[in-house]
């Protein structure tokens, strides 16, 4: 079931003029243009001649469920003007995927065919996607093209390595759509974190009893996930220090991976001083087994079926003892009863300056869900945020922190 409030952060309602360009990586296209109809963002196609020998505009138009435009020379009494009309109409302009041909016209402001005529109109984003044999990408006329789109203030998403169509390695693909979609998503996003060096801990932390097992919980790491996600989407330059979790990483965050408690403690320590906010939503294991074992233990051994344990560092309350002036410090409290009262012990026993209150019995919120909902308490005022997904949750923080960094 759908998180009952909140708007969730998306492309939704967001019209997008998707220029498709003549390259093998145009296949791809198709796939994003159906990611964006199906977030309910507006997609309006416009392909270049050498497009429509890679791809029919037929299913571009079928996908995105718009007509597809393509030709300057419309001699309809409403289209006479397409490329006017629709860099108005636009919220921002995707080229994906810009061959070398069309890099070259765009920088040089030619207004030849639809496309970059309506690029040359727009006043609105641009961002371009190129794709090409990698020797082309590097050509030093390609390098400079790219140079002048950047400066004509063009994202430029930097293509992918790998094997390419022709069979070579290299530079040249077409990147990863999560990492475009962000892009796009920054694009309408206040960078309110922009500057901003946060750290963020996830996931669970594993304490080994021997080479097979180990005493863990149940985090998924999504809460923390989300978390960087959208600090990054505001601008901010994240790092995520993660314990073990199945999970893509977000695009554009510096990742530490960890598997203890004391290996996410080390990192954690080692990256601190220079960061402006931490945030620990991180579920670490508050004890670990006294010895880790070389060998299986056998169900045949005598030994006792008691596990000794001993305490593991609390990361969070470690760093809010050796704060430095300005540094902001978040914690989540997972509870199950007292809520509120747990939530400010922690806050006061860390020297926190927020605590993410979650309930942890709810079916809906806390360890291993999509959604969740929480209470943010500062040292003079607590507020309940409804249920809502993750990444909604995690914005609405980033809101409370913003308020907080501002006050
Ligand atoms: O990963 P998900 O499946 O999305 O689930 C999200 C979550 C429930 C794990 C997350 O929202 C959450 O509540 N994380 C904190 C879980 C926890 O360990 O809570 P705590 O109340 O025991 O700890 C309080 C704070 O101290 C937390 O910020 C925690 O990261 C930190 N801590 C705890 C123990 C320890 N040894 N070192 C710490 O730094």
């Amino acid at each position: 079931m759908a998180p009952q409030t909140g708007p969730e952060p998306g492309l939704q309602g967001r019209h997008i003029l998707f220029g498709v360009t003549g390259s093998i990586a145009a296949f791809k296209a198709a796939g994003w243009i159906r990611s964006l109809a199906r977030e309910e963002a507006r997609v309006t196609v416009v392909m270049t001649r050498a497009a429509k020998q890679f791809i029919s505009p037929l299913t571009l138009g079928a996908l995105s469920g718009n007509r597809v435009h393509g030709d300057m020379f419309d001699h309809h009494p409403e289209r006479i003007m397409a490329h006017i009309t629709l860099s108005r109409e636009a919220d921002c302009v995707l080229i994906a995927p810009a061959t070398a041909q069309t890099i070259a016209r765009l920088a040089h402001g030619m207004a030849d065919d639809l496309l970059s005529a309506t690029v040359l109109a727009a006043d609105r984003p641009v961002v371009i996607c190129p794709a090409m044999n990698t020797n082309m990408l590097h050509h030093p006329a390609t390098r400079d093209n790219l140079e002048r789109l950047r400066g004509f203030g063009y994202t430029v998403i930097a293509p992918a390595c790998g094997t390419l169509a022709c069979g070579d390695k290299g530079a040249g693909r077409l990147p990863e759509w999560d990492l475009v979609r962000e892009t796009l998503l920054a694009l309408f996003t206040e960078q309110d974190l922009a500057g901003r060096r946060i750290l963020i801990t996830a996931g669970p932390t594993r304490e080994p009893l021997d080479p097979v097992r180990y005493l863990s919980n149940r985090s998924s790491g999504r809460m923390g996930y989300a978390l960087a996600r959208t600090a990054r989407r505001r601008g901010a330059e994240v790092t995520l220090v993660v314990g073990p979790v199945h999970l893509d990483d977000p695009p554009g965050v510096e990742m530490v991976r960890v598997t203890t408690a004391v290996e996410m403690e080390n990192a954690v320590g080692t990256l601190a001083e220079r960061m402006d906010i931490i945030v620990g939503a991180a579920a670490v294991a508050d004890y670990r087994p006294a010895v880790c074992q070389e060998r299986k233990i056998k169900k045949t051994e005598a030994a006792s079926r008691c596990i000794e344990l001993e305490s593991n560092p609390d990361i969070m309350a470690g760093l809010g003892g050796r704060r430095r002036p300005g540094q902001l410090l978040v914690g989540f409290a997972a509870e199950s009863h007292d809520h509120e009262a747990e939530g400010r012990r922690k806050l006061v026993e860390k020297n926190l300056h927020l605590v993410v209150i979650n309930d942890i019995l709810g079916s809906r919120t806390g360890f291993d869900v999509e959604t969740n909902q929480v209470t943010l308490l500062t040292g003079d005022d607590v507020r309940r945020l409804p249920l809502l997904s993750k990444e909604a949750t995690a914005d609405r923080i980033w809101d409370r922190v913003v308020e907080l960094l501002r006050s």
